[in-house]
Order: C-alpha cells, then sequence, then structure tokens
C-alpha cells in the first residue's frame, strides 16, 4: 500500500511532466467483432494525419491483433514489463507514421488488475509515455469483463463501437448498463460502424440513445459512422492498414472526419483530461 502511494505521489508530483497530458481514449463495443481493432488502427492513422503522436495500447486478451494489422510482430508484451524484464521503451514497436503499439499479450489482464507489488514499476515505466504522446487509444477487447470495465473506468473517454445488428446494439447497450450500475462516468461516444447509408447510421445511434436515457437516464453522443467496405476486408487481408492501403476508401474519409471531430474537441476538451496518471490511478482505485 505504501509502495502504490509512494509511487503514485512521485509520478503525480512530477511537474515536468505535467504540462502535456496524453489524452486516454478506450474503444469498445460489447459484441466481438464490431470493428475495434480496425478502427483503432485506422483512427490512430488519422490523428497522426493532424500531427497527434499516438500509442496504441492492444488490450485484448487474445491474439495480438494491432500488431498484425500493422504487419508486425511484437517481441515483448506487457508482461515482460510487469515482471520487469523490460522497460516500457524496449516493448514499444514503432509502426508508420511513428504510431507506437503497446503489445498486450497475456499481460494485460494483469495491468487492468494490478499487483500491489508490480505497481511502482508499472507507473514510473507508463509514467514515462506522458512526454511521448498526445492520445493513448485502447483497444479493449471483447466482452465487458473486469479488465474490459477497469480500462474503461480509467480512460477520459470511451469510444463506444457498434454495428447496425440487433445483436451488437444490444451488446452495446449492455456496456452502458455495466458503465451505469458500477457508477463510471465517463463521456461515451458512439461510432456506428460497417453501415450503408447515413441514414442506417442515425438510426442505429437512435436506437441506443433512446434506450441510454429512458432506461439509464443516460445521454450519449455520436462521433459519426464507418460505412461498410469492401476495402476494409481486402486491407485485413493484405495486412495492411485501410489508411494505408485505401485512403481514399469511404471507410477511411469516415474514420478521418470522426479524427477531426476528436482533434477539435481536443481543442475545446468538454472536461479535464486526466492523463495517464488520472488513468493509473483510477486502475489502482478500482481494486483497492
Ligand atoms: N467498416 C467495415 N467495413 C467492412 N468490414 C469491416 C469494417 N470494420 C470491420 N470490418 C471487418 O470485421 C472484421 C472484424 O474486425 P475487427 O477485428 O477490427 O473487430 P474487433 O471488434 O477488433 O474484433 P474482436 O472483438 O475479435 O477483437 C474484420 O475482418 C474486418 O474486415
Ligand atoms: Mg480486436
Amino acid at each position: 500500500m505504501n509502495d502504490q502511494a509512494s509511487a503514485l505521489r512521485k509520478l503525480v508530483s512530477n511537474e515536468k511532466h505535467e504540462q502535456t497530458k496524453m489524452r486516454v481514449l478506450a474503444v469498445t463495443s460489447g459484441k466481438g467483432g464490431a470493428g475495434k481493432t480496425n478502427f483503432t488502427v485506422n483512427i490512430a492513422l488519422a490523428l497522426a494525419g493532424y500531427g497527434k503522436r499516438v500509442i496504441i495500447l492492444d488490450g485484448d486478451l487474445g491474439l495480438a491483433n494491432v500488431d498484425i494489422s500493422f504487419g508486425l510482430t511484437a517481441k515483448y508484451t506487457i508482461e515482460h514489463l510487469l515482471a520487469g524484464e523490460k522497460s516500457i521503451e524496449q516493448i514499444l514497436l514503432t509502426g508508420p507514421q511513428g504510431i507506437m503499439i503497446i503489445p498486450g499479450g497475456a499481460g494485460v489482464q494483469d495491468l487492468a488488475n494490478m499487483e500491489r507489488d508490480k505497481i511502482a514499476n508499472v507507473l514510473t515505466n507508463l509514467g514515462r509515455l506522458e512526454g511521448l504522446a498526445d492520445v493513448l487509444l485502447i483497444d479493449t477487447g471483447a466482452g465487458i469483463g473486469h479488465t474490459v470495465t477497469n480500462f474503461l473506468r480509467g480512460a477520459d473517454e470511451i469510444i463506444l463501437l457498434t454495428t447496425p445488428e440487433p445483436t451488437a446494439l444490444i451488446d452495446a447497450y449492455g456496456v452502458l448498463k455495466t458503465l451505469n450500475k458500477e457508477a463510471i462516468k465517463v463521456p461515451t461516444h458512439v461510432v456506428a460502424n460497417r453501415v450503408r447509408t447515413e441514414g442506417e447510421a442515425q438510426a442505429t445511434f437512435t436506437r441506443l440513445e433512446t434506450a441510454a436515457s429512458r432506461f439509464l437516464k443516460e445521454s450519449i453522443d455520436s462521433w459519426g459512422w464507418v460505412y461498410d467496405d469492401p476495402f476494409m476486408g481486402r486491407a485485413v487481408m493484405q495486412q495492411v492498414p485501410l489508411g494505408i492501403g485505401y485512403p481514399e476508401s469511404s471507410a477511411y474519409r469516415c474514420i478521418q472526419w470522426i479524427a477531426s471531430t476528436i482533434v477539435g474537441a481536443n481543442n475545446h476538451p468538454p472536461r479535464q483530461v486526466e492523463g495517464i496518471k488520472g488513468f493509473l490511478s483510477k486502475l489502482l482505485r478500482s481494486h483497492s
């Protein structure tokens, strides 16, 4: 407990890093396969296109997806960081446009449910990221278990991805319900993925918004939509991000539009961004 408290205090009192707060955005969906990993990778590229320095934390417990999407192979993961074997600089991968990737692997669960003896080391390591990037994107992986919930609690904002399919919508609503039940008050922005028309995107958002306000008395907002686009599947097969292989595709255009919203919102933050320190301190609080 003392270790934890003193490491946090040290990190929080580090004035040098205080000026450049990293905005922590968690991408989640409820239902698996909604498009989180591809969205995360491409929104990272689009944000980099706006001059933002981006780090992706691959929070998927299963196969390392983010590195593969960039055609990279992770040598070390968060697991090595937590074991004290490697530093954050040693596990970071660098992708196109200077995008940095933290491979999660099996270590993700440990990070989200940090054990006390590892906390000081992780805080020091992750604290150094603050100076390296403007945005930390977390691809939370599927489901709404403890690990995902902890990441969502720690984030400054949540991007809730859903497709128009009823099953995806029900699971997206399930995420909102869990946030409500666990009193996680993090601004949540919906993105409708794989829509055929703008009308379908609007109908998707309206369904979710109506349920959230009626049953949970919560408000959500829309950050837009991404068209169902055959180029996405092609890019996945070729292991090249859509934004690099097919930058003119309709899906990537949509993602660029969403990035412009994020960047615009960043210029006028709706609330105080808490950055990596806020993220870590909330991870700690969530199971202390
Ligand atoms: N806008 C889109 N248009 C067409 N296909 C898409 C689109 N978005 C995602 N896909 C397809 O959906 C599949 C799943 O996408 P992705 O792996 O990004 O989902 P995920 O939410 O990360 O899945 P998981 O929950 O398993 O981690 C991919 O094979 C991709 O081709
Ligand atoms: Mg994924």
